[in-house]
């Protein structure tokens, strides 16, 4: 493609870093996983940070941390990656999935509190694309049902809200640290919490069950865990970008207020609406328009790689058959989304050649 959707920010210090790691012969986690936590800790503020092996190992954690299982009900949005509705089932949780605001593609405020039950233990929204969660809300919600907020922020890394980064404004906040993220390991993830004892729990279960603290000669195994470790290789990927973040941040920035003024006045296309009051990290750009098949062929043809925006839970095979899964009524909200959002290519060192050569390609496949 001449154009990709995406290019990891892979600065040359990486391979110092990576080299360091290499000298040490500590190549599983260690010093560096724990240095690459502390620079996460140190920029967003947030109590406890654990690097994990992914996303989806992450929120399964915080949700067995929380104790969901069997009997329980967690909601999820129908608009996100399978991996979100996916985290719950294997904890043997039964799913709601509720519809999302077709304009922001967020969970849809109404609809979550329709679906709250008895059961419900955790509700597991999604900060998407970087557009953080509207938390005056879900903390009014939570406040008077008294479930736990479990946020998948998967691409929202550097996403503010109120004024506070997202992974300091749930019970519980994972992160991926996927190549298409801002910061990236190749295979990773963050959880981040304020909660001291859950995030014992889950530094424990991380590590086979292990007490966490214990000297290395006298481990202590209280409970059953798994091994979902980040190595001190991929850290140290990790820590090299992080010295970086907030110029990458204000870079996408600038690139997203540049195509949104490129594309405004083009009829056919429209833009998402954003969360008031927040901080858009811009993982993904992403816009709305018909015949989006179409549109994305027409754009790949050209060598630009455009992508969809996410997918619809409860339209894929796995979700219909699960009988833990379920849902009601049409999801009209999230149908909309998954039929017409269309992700362009947005990475840092994107030129504004590469950006006017989307739009111009863009415009003439909507008009076409
Ligand atoms: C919303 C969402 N949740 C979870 C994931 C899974 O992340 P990972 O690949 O790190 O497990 C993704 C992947 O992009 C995602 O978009």
């Amino acid at each position: 493609m001449k154009i990709p959707l995406m290019k990891p920010y892979l600065p040359g210090t990486i391979s110092k870093e990576i080299q360091k790691v290499l000298d040490s012969g500590f190549l599983t986690e260690g010093r560096t996983t724990r240095k690459f936590e502390e620079s996460i800790s140190e920029f967003l503020r947030a109590k406890y940070v654990l690097a994990v092996c992914n996303c989806t190992a992450g929120i399964e954690i915080a949700l067995r941390a929380i104790g969901v299982g069997p009997g329980d009900q967690v909601i999820v949005p129908d608009f996100t990656y399978p991996a979100t509705a996916n985290a719950a089932l294997i904890t043997g949780a039964s799913v709601t999935l509720v519809d999302v605001n077709p304009h922001t593609m967020l969970i849809d405020h109404k609809d979550l509190e329709a679906a709250i039950t008895d059961n419900t233990r955790a509700v597991l929204p999604v900060s998407l694309f970087g557009n953080p969660l509207d938390f005056e809300f879900l903390l009014r919600l939570k406040e008077r049902y008294g479930f736990y907020i479990i946020e998948d922020a998967a691409c929202s890394l550097g996403a503010m809200y109120g004024g506070r980064h997202v992974g300091t404004l749930a019970d519980i906040t994972v992160f991926s640290l996927h190549p298409r993220k801002l910061i990236t390991t190749g295979e990773g993830g963050l959880i981040t919490t304020n909660d001291r004892v859950l995030a014992k729990w889950m530094d424990s279960y991380r590590h086979f069950g292990m007490e966490p603290d214990c000297a290395d000669h006298r481990r202590l195994f209280n409970s059953i865990g798994g091994n979902y470790k980040l190595s001190n290789v991929q850290a140290a990927i990790g820590l090299a970008q992080m010295t970086d973040i907030e110029k990458l941040l204000k870079e996408r920035a600038a690139l997203a207020k540049r195509y949104k003024a490129m594309i405004a006045p083009i009829s056919g296309v429209s833009l998402p609406r954003e969360t008031d009051n927040a901080f858009h990290s811009y993982q993904t750009f992403v816009v709305f328009v018909e015949q989006r098949e179409r549109v994305m062929q027409i754009l790949r043809r050209q060598g630009i790689e455009a992508q969809i925006g996410s997918y619809s839970l409860h339209t894929q095979p796995a979700f219909k058959r699960e009988a833990r899964c379920n849902w009601k009524g049409t999801l009209s909200g999230s149908l909309y989304a998954y039929q017409h959002s269309l992700a362009l290519p947005l990475y840092n060192g994107m030129t504004r050649k590469e950006q006017e050569s989307v739009v111009n390609a863009l415009k003439e496949a909507v008009t076409c």
